[in-house]
């Protein structure tokens, strides 16, 4: 068998940086091997499902479902972006991001067992509360703004949060619900993707898993799907390897290598959308026919006061409702600098009307903004034009 669960080289969160080296460093040097004579800084693909392999099974790389070394850069990069200096956090990643939510609930769950999901999460965790209901897992959930999660956390092996929630831009007290959660013995998952590494590190707040969609801002291109899992508890950690073993779900060669490309973008990409993001919410919500605008970087967004205590950044999605659908549908068929499209994070703007999916609990006028890297004088004079333009 070849699970070498415990030595997948370079798969740790080890790092090589001071602890004061900056987000823009850490961020176009995360995940590089040692500079060798003649190789490139960042090496290309490999592409292998098997490795030369004799004798006896050991790794690090033996059969490619299992180990690749294009993952193990990645991974290292991940796990120096989301725990800087913390050398017992291993990273894994997968095929997406529901991949690695997958990964963490269905490795640790049992039938039984009871886990604490939002109520106000992304789309498909209904999808996946059904499938867990359908293993005999007790599935609780509460929304993300609040805690109200501390009132359902007794008897749960697993506490799973989203914060900032998508799409309604909700934050709960990450440490808080931590403290509470392990004094009942439950571990805790957060969902890192609105937030990435640099808005966010929710081991540092305590938590044991910070897992994300790769999809998004992370590598913010819109062009590839990728997923992680960064976790301090070996054990723990251990099951998940086991899991993406067994699944499958592993990340292309091709995608890990673009995903390590785009990390060294990441500091320019998050602060460029993200001071944007705040500069055209403030714009909106001086409009008469903007609604319930939230982005968490506002001071007296509802979230501002918890996100300003755990959050280093507030990342690049903006929410509002417009007075109606026809509204909705207008403004966005209006927009030229902004595609009308889901999915957020990317360096060009995408929104879309959310109830159109169905899944959300939103107003039907309720709009997802995800701000790109445009110069931010075009894009909030799109979207003004665009609202002037919808009004007829
Ligand atoms: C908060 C959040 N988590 C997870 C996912 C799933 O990621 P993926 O589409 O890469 O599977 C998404 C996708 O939109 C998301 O918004």
């Amino acid at each position: 068998m070849s699970d070498s669960a415990t030595d997948n080289g370079g798969s740790t969160g080890a790092e090589a940086f001071a602890a004061d080296t900056g987000d823009g460093t850490r961020a176009v040097r995360a995940g590089l091997p040692e500079p060798v004579k003649h190789e490139p800084t960042l090496p290309g693909p490999v592409f292998a499902a098997h490795f030369h392999l004799p004798g006896d099974p050991t790794g690090p790389y033996t059969y490619g479902r299992d180990e690749n070394p294009t993952w193990a850069h990645l991974e290292q990069a991940i796990g120096e972006l989301e725990a800087p200096g913390r050398e017992d956090v291993q990273t894994l990643v997968f095929a997406s991001g529901m991949a690695a939510i997958s990964s963490v609930l269905f490795s640790q769950l049992q039938a039984g067992d009871t886990v604490v999901l939002p109520s106000d999460g992304y789309q498909v965790l209904p999808l996946v509360r059904a499938q867990l209901e359908a293993y005999g897992v007790q599935v609780r959930t509460a929304p993300t703004g609040g805690d109200a999660q501390l009132d359902v956390l007794d008897g749960a092996k697993l506490l799973w949060i989203e914060t900032p929630s998508n799409p309604g831009l909700d934050v709960c007290d990450v440490r808080r619900l931590v403290e509470a959660a392990h004094a009942r013995g439950a571990l805790v998952a957060v969902d890192n993707t609105l937030a990435t590494p640099l808005g966010q590190r929710p081991l540092e707040l305590g938590a044991d898993f910070s897992v994300a969609s790769g999809t998004k801002q992370l590598t913010g291109h819109g062009d590839i799907l990728l997923g992680y899992v960064a976790g301090r508890d070996a054990e723990a950690m251990a099951a998940v390897r086991r899991w993406r073993k067994i699944v499958g779900a592993i990340a292309g060669p091709m995608e890990a290598w673009l995903a390590h490309r785009s990390i060294s973008t990441l500091q320019l990409r998050v602060d460029r959308q993200n001071a944007t993001a705040l500069k055209v919410a403030e714009v909106l919500r001086a409009r008469p026919e903007v609604n319930g605008l939230r982005y968490p970087g506002l001071p007296d967004d509802p979230s501002h006061k918890i996100a300003s205590q755990q959050m280093r950044r507030y990342g690049c999605v903006v929410s509002f409702t417009l007075p109606t659908r026809a509204r909705a549908d207008r403004f966005l068929d209006a927009l030229r600098l902004v595609d009308d499209a889901t999915s957020f994070g990317g360096v060009r703007s995408t929104a879309e009307r959310r109830g159109r999916w169905g899944g959300d609990a939103v107003p039907e006028g309720f709009v997802r903004l995800s701000v790109g890297a445009e110069d931010p004088d075009d894009l909030v004079a799109d979207l003004l034009r665009a609202l002037e333009e919808s009004a007829g």
